[in-house]
Formats: structure tokens, C-alpha cells, sequence
């Protein structure tokens, strides 16, 4: 077995490890080259391929380094090997060439699969039970779970013309955000929410934005977004509500008006990620949950 750092001619050779491998998953290209291409952390040192005896690609591996706060955070952002390779410690040498170079930056903590803004799944899904035996075997330690919802996009109204009216009774107005609304939105998500900038970002430069802004006397207090990430799959989120004007059912109606635009967008349903409040979610748009994720961590000595 030979490994290799990951160049861009081999997207073909990742993209058909990772199709093939997470027989869980719908991979696209498209999809794939979000999570390579258009991530700000992107290494080659931490990307790589395994190659078999007979010079095959068998094996793909992407870490990925993030700044939090002080401290850097280590990702396995994806893993995955052909099946007919298993069991032969192709995962073993690809994760450990990637720790030890995680390790000379720094890393003091990885986590698997939830390198947030950019990731692809909040986590492991335990139907993927080789995945559990081997970053159980590799030393994580399992200290959460989420889910993904999904939301019928279909049979659902998401009209929400009398709530807003109601709202504006109390001077609260709802809109989509415009180019005006940026430096605001920017100022606003860094009090309030500061991990989410990259999606706020990322939603802006969607056209049209898909950020959704709740305002009181021209101030933002609440919004929500979509298609920020692994876009082009009903991705919706995030959303938050600054705390002086939760419960007036703003969260609802913002939480509506993406749906609304997933469901003109020609989207059968939405992915609500990475929850959170179930009962929220299954009270507006009756979302049930459709993966179960396991979150591990591994703190390196
Ligand atoms: C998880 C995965 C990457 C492991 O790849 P691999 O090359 O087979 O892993 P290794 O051979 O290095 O396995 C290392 C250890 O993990 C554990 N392990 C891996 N597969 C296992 C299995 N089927 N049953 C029990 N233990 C297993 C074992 O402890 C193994 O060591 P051992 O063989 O000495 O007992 C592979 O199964 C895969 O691609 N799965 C689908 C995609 C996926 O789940 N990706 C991660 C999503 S979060």
C-alpha cells in the first residue's frame, strides 16, 4: 500500500472512493468539490489517498484544521474505504499519517466528520458501524449525539403572510435580506452567533440571498438561512433568534420562509441538520428525524 497527498487530478479516484465507500450516502461531485474546493482550510498534507499493491485507489482521507477561539481543532471531515479493501489497515495508516501531522500544528482535539461551517455530516452515523469500531479502536471516545430532521416540503403550506401581520402590530417586520442588510447581518451574527458567520457569508452570495431577517424598529433580532452548506441538497440553516425576542413565534415564521424557498426551488423535502430542538422543528413543519449522528472526539497527548 502506498499513500499519497491529494492533488486535483485525483478528484475522479476520491470522488469514486467516496461514492462507493458511504454506501449511506448520496455523494455528488458537485458535493464533493464543496468539501474540498471550497473549504478555507483545505491541506494537502491532510488530504490523502491510499493506493493498493496493484496501484488502485482504495482509500480516501479528509482532515481538516480549525481555529476555535485559542485552540485548534482537528477534523476527520471524511473517510471512507472500498469495500473489498477492508479490514487490512488502510483507514489505520491513512487517520494516522493525518493525527501526526495534526499533532506537529498543534491539535490538541479531533473530532469526527462535524468540521463545521464546511462539513458534510454532523457526525458518525452509527449505521456505519465499521466507522464506530474503528474510531472506538483509534481511541475516541463518544460524547454526544444529534440528529438530522427532514422536513416534507410537498404537502406542506408555508404561508406565513397572517403571522407576519400580526407581528408588524408590535413593529417586528420579516423580509429577505438584501445587499443593504450584509455589513449589518455580519455585525449583528458576531454578537449573537459568532460560530455562524461563514454561512451567513455563504448565503449572501446566493441569489438571491437566502437569509431571511426579522427586524424591530430597523434593528435585526432574529434570521434564518439556507443552502449554506452542502448546497444543492435542501441543506436549511441556521437560524437563531436573539434571546430578547424568543417566544413570539419569529423563529416559526423565518424557519417557514426558507422552507417556502427550498419548495420553490424544486426541493421534495429539507434537511434540518445538526438538531438541536426537535420539538421546535416538529411543532412548525412537522420534521421528523431522519439520521441519528454519534459525535466522538479524541484529545491527543
Ligand atoms: C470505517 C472504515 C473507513 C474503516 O476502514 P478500514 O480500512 O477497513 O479500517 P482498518 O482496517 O484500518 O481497521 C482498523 C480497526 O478498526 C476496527 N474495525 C474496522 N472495521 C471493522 C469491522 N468490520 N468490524 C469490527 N471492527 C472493525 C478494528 O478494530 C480494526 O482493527 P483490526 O482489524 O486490527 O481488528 C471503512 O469501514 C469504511 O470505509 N466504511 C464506510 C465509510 C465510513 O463509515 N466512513 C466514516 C463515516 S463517519
Amino acid at each position: 500500500m502506498k499513500i499519497v497527498k491529494y492533488s486535483p487530478g485525483q478528484f475522479k479516484a476520491a470522488y469514486r472512493i467516496c461514492k462507493m465507500g458511504m454506501e449511506l450516502d448520496k455523494i455528488t461531485e458537485d458535493l464533493l468539490k464543496q468539501k474540498i474546493d471550497d473549504d478555507p482550510d483545505f491541506a494537502p498534507d491532510l488530504t490523502l489517498l491510499a493506493y493498493s499493491d496493484s496501484n488502485k485507489p482504495v482509500g480516501f482521507i479528509m482532515g481538516v484544521v480549525r481555529k476555535r477561539g485559542k485552540e485548534k481543532t482537528g477534523y476527520v471531515k471524511l473517510l471512507a474505504v472500498l469495500k473489498e479493501h477492508r479490514r487490512k489497515g488502510i483507514a489505520t495508516a491513512l487517520y494516522s499519517q493525518v493525527e501526526q501531522e495534526m499533532k506537529s500544528r498543534g491539535v490538541k482535539l479531533v473530532r469526527v466528520y462535524e468540521s463545521y461551517p464546511n462539513y458534510f455530516m454532523p457526525g458518525v452515523d452509527p449505521f456505519y458501524t465499521e466507522a464506530v469500531c474503528f474510531f472506538e479502536r483509534n481511541g475516541f471516545v463518544k460524547f454526544n449525539d444529534c440528529a438530522n430532521l427532514k422536513a416534507d416540503l410537498v404537502h406542506q403550506d408555508f404561508n406565513t403572510s397572517k403571522e407576519e401581520r400580526k407581528l408588524r402590530q408590535h413593529g417586528i417586520t420579516v423580509s429577505r435580506a438584501g445587499k443593504k442588510d450584509f455589513q449589518p447581518m455580519l455585525n449583528w451574527i458576531r454578537r449573537h452567533f459568532a460560530a455562524w458567520e461563514w454561512e451567513i457569508r455563504a448565503a449572501f452570495e446566493n441569489k438571491p440571498v437566502s437569509l431571511h431577517i426579522a427586524k424591530k424598529d430597523g434593528r435585526i433580532i432574529a434570521f434564518s438561512a439556507h443552502e449554506t452548506n452542502n448546497k444543492g441538497t435542501g441543506w436549511f440553516g441556521p437560524m437563531g433568534t436573539g434571546k430578547a425576542a424568543r417566544g413570539k413565534g419569529i423563529g416559526g415564521i423565518l424557519l417557514k420562509r426558507c422552507l417556502n424557498d427550498l419548495k420553490k426551488a424544486g426541493f421534495k423535502s429539507s434537511v434540518i441538520p445538526w438538531v438541536g430542538p426537535i420539538p421546535f422543528y416538529m411543532h412548525y413543519v412537522n420534521s421528523k428525524v431522519e439520521r441519528v449522528f454519534w459525535r466522538y472526539e479524541k484529545k491527543l497527548s
